[in-house]
């Protein structure tokens, strides 16, 4: 391998507050990779030139955060099949051949925090995912491939919900529904990827879908996470999660597809709960 810097970044809109830089900066120090990582603001109607740019300029790898991961599907000449099921990409790779790969991470690093980090077992429990959009799409098929008893996927727009079950029928039991119709059953697991919390708002689901063991997740991190955390936290739940874990072990993900050794993430989980502040 060579010895020269080699160059990767992530692109997002705003992206002045991304944890990115931070974490793969330690991953490079911890492996002794030689490895610059940038952030880069880039607007969506300069999305795709930047991006061809970055790559013929020299840069090896790209993250890809809000708005544009819908957007670096077209901009990947090759899917991997996680990318191609969440129908958006977190990750960009140059590859030898010089085609750019399109893979997406947010679904295992996921399940890396909820199976490695926080101890949870998923295969036959039930598990309850609030929001039908881009991140609820992101995460199902890793999800799925636990092999969960059901999981039931509640919207606002039900609508949304209904088609999300039955794209992802066939990797397991699915159910789309509308936030009252989730029954008062407890769930094992339930786990929000709304942006409700933005606005402070709680998807309105019936008090008996969170019981004394309940874990409830968050996708997101900080205070987007605040509103969710402790309404669940109030409800009784056993266990209510941020999701600074997923951000860490979706970045672990890439660093490994990019430079082919895992980082240690628990460390650095630790210095971003400081650094975020745990909820
Ligand atoms: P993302 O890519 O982050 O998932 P998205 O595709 O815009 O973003 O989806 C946002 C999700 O949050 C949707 O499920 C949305 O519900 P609708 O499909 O009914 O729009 C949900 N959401 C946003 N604000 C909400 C609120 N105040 N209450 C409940 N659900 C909300």
């Amino acid at each position: 391998m060579s010895s020269a810097v080699e160059l990767y970044g992530v692109f997002g809109h705003p992206v002045a507050h991304s944890l990115s830089p931070f974490i793969h900066g330690i991953f490079a120090r911890d492996c002794g990779e030689q490895v610059s990582y940038r952030a880069y603001d880039v607007a969506p109607e300069e999305f795709e030139e930047r991006a061809k740019e970055f790559f013929a300029s020299g840069g090896r790898g790209l993250n890809i955060t809000l708005p544009h991961k819908i957007a670096a599907v077209e901009v990947a000449q090759e899917l991997t099949a996680r990318a191609a099921h969440a129908a958006a990409v977190n990750t960009l790779t140059l590859q030898d051949d010089g085609m750019v790969l399109g893979d997406n991470t947010d679904g295992a690093g996921l399940v890396r925090d909820l199976c490695d980090n926080l101890g949870l077992v998923v295969t036959q429990r039930r598990v309850l995912i609030l929001g039908a959009g881009g991140s609820t799409r992101g995460v199902l098929a890793p999800l799925l491939g636990l092999e969960p008893a059901i999981v039931v996927i509640a919207n606002r727009t039900p609508e949304r919900a209904e088609a999300l079950a039955a794209a992802f029928a066939d990797l397991g039991v699915t159910q789309g529904v509308g936030f009252a119709y989730v029954g008062e059953t407890p769930f094992d697991l339930i786990i929000n990827a709304t942006s409700a919390s933005l606005s402070g708002d709680i998807p309105p689901i019936p008090a008996g879908a969170i019981g004394p063991e309940t874990v409830c997740y968050d996708l997101a991190y900080g205070r987007s996470a605040m509103a969710f955390v402790r309404w669940a936290q109030q409800a009784g739940c056993a266990r209510a999660v941020q999701g600074l874990g997923m951000l860490v072990e979706q970045a672990a993900e890439s660093f490994q597809l990019w430079r082919g050794v895992r980082p240690e993430t628990a460390h650095v989980l630790a210095a971003l709960k400081e650094r975020v502040g745990s909820l």
